[in-house]
């Protein structure tokens, strides 16, 4: 059996942040942003639920079908508007859909989680599941911490998959958790993101390495047959680092962050998106999609597109 993305959309708030505005209240640079983290300019404000509505119903659109054709909304968020109800309920109202919907957390993997979890609803009777990644980090950023401050921002991306019987566009999964590094990145109630930068770092190449290694091994290629790979967009060093150790020439990275920064399961679908609108998606080519978190998760994904 086989599953197909068969739409995408976006959204974007319309407030860009450069780091020369940052640069007015901390103590920070431009020239520092830049250099260790590849962002110049992010995007802040939205909802989860209003930007997860506006990126799903224009990847509904893109598929070419209705909403009543959705028969399962799947949303990754680690920002949910509210602890209860799940964000998915809301952007399912919002987008007029009339089918079963919940949240998945699993911090920056968590597009590519969600999308594992619609090709289990597809091998299991549906037919066309919704997949939303949706983030409104800004909220639980402390403005007076430069290290989170200049790396996070809001956005959302979606995707519709859909039961194919003769073709396939996912070939390879290999996700992970490891709970134990799980104080290296996190967000309290009420509270704000921290993280040990560094060392998240570290782990973010190893463990992103390793699963692309594992999914490429699966789905039978080797890195040389990628036409693209398409990462979780947190630094542009770690993606140089992991395209090197991966034998990935930079120009088939795709890199958005130094618009969009960084927006955790927003991120992959947003880069989708950048690939796609510069004529990079081509039918037959393989991608490499994949991802890292706070948990720390990751997910890697060898796909095939078919459109
Ligand atoms: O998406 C989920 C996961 N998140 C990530 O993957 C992020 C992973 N980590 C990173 O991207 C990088 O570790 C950071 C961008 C967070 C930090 O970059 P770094 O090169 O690891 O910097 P560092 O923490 O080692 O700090 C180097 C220096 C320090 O100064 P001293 O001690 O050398 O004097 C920091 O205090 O840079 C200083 N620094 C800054 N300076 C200006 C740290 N943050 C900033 C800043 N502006 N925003």
């Amino acid at each position: 059996m086989g599953a197909r993305f068969t739409g995408w959309g976006i959204a974007l708030p319309d407030r860009i942040v450069t780091n020369d505005e940052l640069s007015k209240t901390l103590s920070t640079s431009d020239a520092w942003i830049q250099e260790r983290t590849g962002i110049k300019e992010r995007r802040i404000g939205g909802t989860v639920t209003s930007l997860g509505a506006i990126a799903g119903r224009a990847a509904i659109d893109d598929a070419g079908v209705n909403a009543s054709d959705i028969d399962f909304l799947v949303l990754a968020t680690s920002a949910a508007d509210r602890i209860t109800p799940a964000t998915s309920a809301m952007v399912a109202h919002e987008i007029g859909l009339s089918c079963p919907a919940m949240d998945v957390n699993a911090a920056c993997s968590g597009f590519m989680y969600a999308v594992r979890t619609a090709q289990g609803l597809l091998e299991t009777g549906n037919k066309r599941v919704l997949v939303v990644g949706s983030e409104h980090l800004s909220r639980f950023v402390d403005w007076n911490d430069r290290n989170m401050a200049v790396l996070l921002a809001d956005g959302a991306g979606a995707t519709v998959l859909e039961y194919d019987p003769t073709e396939n566009d996912i070939l390879s999964f290999s996700l992970g958790v490891e709970g134990a590094d799980a104080e290296l990145l996190t967000c309290e109630h009420e509270g704000y993101f921290r993280m040990d930068g560094a060392e998240v770092f570290r782990r973010a190449v190893r463990v992103v390495v390793e699963s692309s290694e594992k999914a490429m091994a699966m789905a039978g290629i080797t890195s040389d047959e990628l036409s693209l790979i398409i990462p979780h967009q947190a630094n542009i060093r770690i993606i140089q680092a992991v395209c090197q150790r991966l034998n990935i020439e930079m120009d088939r990275a795709v890199v958005s962050l130094d618009r969009y920064g960084n927006t955790s399961s927003a991120s992959i679908p947003l880069a989708f998106d950048d690939a796609r609108k510069n004529d990079r998606i081509h039918k037959g080519d393989y991608a490499l999609l994949t991802g890292f978190g706070a948990g720390m998760t990751w997910a890697s994904a060898v796909v095939q597109w078919s459109k």
